[in-house]
């Protein structure tokens, strides 16, 4: 499959690294494909993977991966042009996050009754939207492993089986069934979800070593 990656940072470089292991055809967007920024990774984990612009990583992908700060979200998405993203299965991993205070944890810049990931279907009203891998630091995004167990991923989103390919993916990276909350509007859940995730990373000086798991009985 010709997955899309838009972003740089560490989400979307574990996740091109990964896809591109398990054999996707991966492309990874970033505002200049020739400014070098990549060249180092692309010639040890991201051996293979193709950079483009925005707009070509969008149109490359049967699958895009949004993975940017909040702050550039939709100037990443007008870039990439709304129209590349039409019909396909959209992964959101952002978390809309404000830094207002050095050494503590971030907020939230939108919740309660909206979220970012309503805001990209939004945004992107032809495309099928599903939240996920927000919830999990990148070093635990492939092949996650604590002590031989596994942590839960919860998705949402309005289409059926834009969730299943989803989850399909998510498999393919090493993770269980995924769990689905719903559709898109429990992004306002999920979100929140992460910021557990996040503050316990600050509280434990940045280990970063925790992911969470649903228990059953
Ligand atoms: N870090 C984690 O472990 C983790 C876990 C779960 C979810 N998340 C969420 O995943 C998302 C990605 O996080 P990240 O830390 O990997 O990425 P990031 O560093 O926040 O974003 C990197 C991307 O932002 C683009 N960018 C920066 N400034 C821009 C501007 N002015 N205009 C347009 N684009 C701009 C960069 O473009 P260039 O390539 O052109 O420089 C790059 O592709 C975030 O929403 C985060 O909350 C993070």
């Amino acid at each position: 499959m010709n997955i899309g990656i838009l972003g740089t940072g560490e989400v979307g470089k574990v996740l091109a690294a990964g896809f591109k292991t398990i054999g996707h055809d991966v492309m990874i967007g970033t505002r200049d494909p020739q400014a070098g920024k990549l060249t180092d990774w692309q010639a040890q984990a991201g051996a293979s993977v193709q950079a483009g612009t925005f707009s070509e990583t969008a149109s490359f992908g049967e699958v895009i991966v949004l993975a940017v700060g909040w702050d550039h979200a939709k100037a990443v998405i007008d870039l990439a042009d709304s129209t590349n993203f039409d019909g396909k299965v959209v992964l959101d991993a952002t978390n809309p996050l404000t830094f207002e205070q050095e050494g503590q944890p971030p907020v939230l810049a939108l919740g309660h009754t909206d979220s970012a990931g309503e805001q990209v279907q939004r945004w992107l009203p032809e495309a099928r939207v599903v939240k996920w891998f927000n919830i999990v630091g990148n070093p635990h995004m492939v092949n996650p492993n604590f002590n031989g167990d596994k942590p839960d991923m919860f998705i949402c989103g309005n289409d059926d089986s834009a969730k299943a390919t989803a989850d399909e993916l998510a498999q393919q990276l090493g993770w269980p069934p995924v769990i689905d909350l719903g559709d898109i509007s429990r992004s306002r859940y999920l979100e929140p979800l992460a910021m557990v995730w996040i503050t316990h990373f600050f509280n434990t000086g940045f280990d970063g070593n925790h992911a969470i798991k649903l228990l059953r009985k």
